[in-house]
């Protein structure tokens, strides 16, 4: 693309060039014959040679994934991410708003959305695709490189748009096999006071009517699942870092942190109760 695009400049400007050169009333012919030939012939010519170039590419992006391949099923929600892991033979293994890859493994996201499209895009691994609702699209990659990536959502979709991000962990198989084993685990049991506290808060306020936390009775699918969210590497869709400040910081006061939350603000719980609950969520590894 860039080789032809810097032929065609060269081209243009060699008949600038020309052109003011040109000693007036020497137009006539030559004038109908460039403006016939480099106006319409030769670009005709390059274009179409650029988009068979393209449409050969296109079967690679959408060939079926390798038998065996991993499949992850990513849902587009205002403003974060569902992740599914749906693995062979086991049951689902359900996270949100971070994805961890094997690296030099194919693997086929499957992707869609509930009310409005978004694009799942991470821009080191490759190219984006949408997320409309009421289909499934698929893309499949291939990540070469163990690190910790940035994915975007790379379509307008509403007010915090630009606050729905993901981190992506390419790990070598072993760490990944051990991270997935994890996150297929129920919850951990509250390991001190404080987190057990903050475990009732959880439930006297209502939290699980959005949120599951698997091992518990709480089985909400309305917000992310937070079974293992203390584990993650960020909070709120990639907005916050993942500490027990950020929580308190989300739950007192979502609207401020991502405008337009679903979630409601819980900003009439005391001080204790939110450093509690707040304990109890890091305490989901
Ligand atoms: Cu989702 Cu933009």
């Amino acid at each position: 693309m860039t080789g032809g695009a810097a032929v065609v400049w060269l081209a243009v400007m060699g008949l600038a060039w020309y052109a003011v050169r040109m000693r007036p009333g020497e137009e006539g012919r030559r004038a109908a014959f460039l403006i016939i030939g480099g106006g319409a012939v030769v670009p005709t010519i390059v274009l179409a040679v650029l988009l068979i170039y393209g449409l050969r590419m296109m079967p690679a992006l959408l060939a079926e994934a390798p038998e065996g391949s991993l499949r992850i099923a990513v849902t587009g929600e205002q403003w974060w991410w569902r992740v599914r892991y749906e693995l062979p033979g086991g049951t689902p293994v359900e996270l949100a708003n971070e994805i961890r890859l094997p690296v030099g493994e194919p693997v086929e996201f499957l992707l869609d959305s509930p009310d409005v499209i978004h694009a799942f895009w991470i821009p080191p691994l490759g190219g984006k695709m949408d997320m409309i609702p009421g289909r499934r699209t698929r893309l499949l990659l291939e990540p070469t490189r163990v690190g910790t990536y940035r994915g975007v959502c790379a379509e307008y979709c509403g007010t915090s748009h630009a606050l729905m991000a993901f981190p992506v962990v390419v790990m070598e198989k072993r760490d990944f096999v051990q991270w997935l084993d994890a996150q297929r685990s129920p919850a951990a049991e509250p390991r001190d006071a404080r987190a057990a506290a903050g475990r009732d808060r959880f439930f006297a306020n209502g939290c699980p009517a959005c949120h599951t936390v698997v091992g518990t009775s709480a089985r909400g699918v309305i917000g992310p699942d937070l079974t293992h969210v203390g584990s993650r590497l960020t909070i709120g869709a990639g907005t916050l870092p993942n500490d027990p400040d950020a929580f308190i910081r989300w739950i007192e006061r979502t609207e401020d942190v991502k405008p337009g939350v679903h979630m409601p603000a819980f900003g009439m719980l005391d001080p204790t109760e939110l450093e509690s609950l707040a304990s109890y969520l890091e305490s989901l590894k």
